[in-house]
């Protein structure tokens, strides 16, 4: 085909072709060292080192330094070993009911939520929740992870549901979703719905100190009744308060994926 100057016209490809080649173009995955690394095999440093004697196969194969992996996909291995989780680490999601302190030991011998799981081997709580709020908890022995999940640039999504004095108005729910002026500064932007009349589903990724109660008392409706009912990919509405439940492998995975993505402004 030509133009009026007789030149030939260059057909160019529809955009959803040009997109679809663009992004077989960019890399896949997280890099080999840093999954290793999450997961509790050293440090970057020691992890590369691994790699670079050729210890690391991906689905059976010496990777080499560089090599991005998808763990959901991709099975890892070092001196033949699935990654998997480093021996010995233990994720619990305990269901913490009110009225227990999130702490290993309380002067004021009031119950723990460290006397609600095992013993043996020693778990730590992950964040915190107010005596009087229900829901779910991660305690691990992972210090790694729990680190990441602590750290407020990796904070992982936690969404609760709140009874609250009355129903706020469109104007308030707004002023929630949008940040609001609480004494240690303006909270994040939150997604805020309203399920029912007096019940919000808030989700935030900060992890200041009472900050739900804080955020919803500055809207004049205080909180009655706080639960918290997903930490980043986890849930459980079947588990019961007081009782608690091992990690699946993919869940720790998911967690450890959702610490590692850093935490994203949500609105
Ligand atoms: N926000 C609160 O106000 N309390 C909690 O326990 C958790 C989040």
């Amino acid at each position: 085909m030509t133009d009026s100057q007789d030149r030939p016209r260059v057909v160019e490809p529809p955009l959803w072709e040009q997109w679809a080649a663009k992004s077989a173009e960019l890399p896949q995955g997280e890099r080999l060292q840093k999954v290793l690394a999450v997961r509790g095999w050293g440090s970057r440093r020691v992890c590369e080192d691994m790699i670079s004697a050729g210890r690391v196969t991906v689905n059976g194969e010496i990777a080499v330094l560089g090599r991005r992996v998808e763990t959901e996909h991709d099975t890892v291995e070092v001196d033949g070993v699935p990654i998997g989780l480093k021996p010995g680490l233990v994720y619990y999601l305990l269901n913490k009911p009110e009225g227990v302190v999130t702490t290993a030991h309380d002067p004021q011998g009031r119950p723990t939520v460290v006397q609600l799981v095992p013993e043996e081997p020693r778990v730590y709580p992950v964040g915190r929740l107010d005596q009087a709020t229900e829901g779910l908890l991660l305690m691990t022995n992972d210090g790694d992870l729990a680190h990441r999940l602590a750290h407020p640039s990796h904070g992982v999504d936690k969404e609760y549901l709140a009874e609250v004095e009355g129903a706020p108005g469109q104007g308030a729910v707004r002023r929630l979703r949008e940040g609001i002026e609480l004494e240690d500064g303006m909270t994040a932007p939150a997604k805020v719905s309203q399920p029912s009349p007096g019940v919000l589903r808030i989700t935030i990724h900060e992890g200041r100190n009472r900050q739900v109660r804080r955020m919803c008392e500055a809207i004049g409706h205080p909180v009655n009744r706080l639960v918290r009912v997903r930490i980043g990919p986890l849930r459980d509405a079947a588990l019961a308060p007081g009782k608690w439940r091992e990690l699946s492998q993919a869940e720790v995975n998911a967690l450890v994926e959702a610490a590692s993505e850093g935490g994203r402004p949500i609105a």
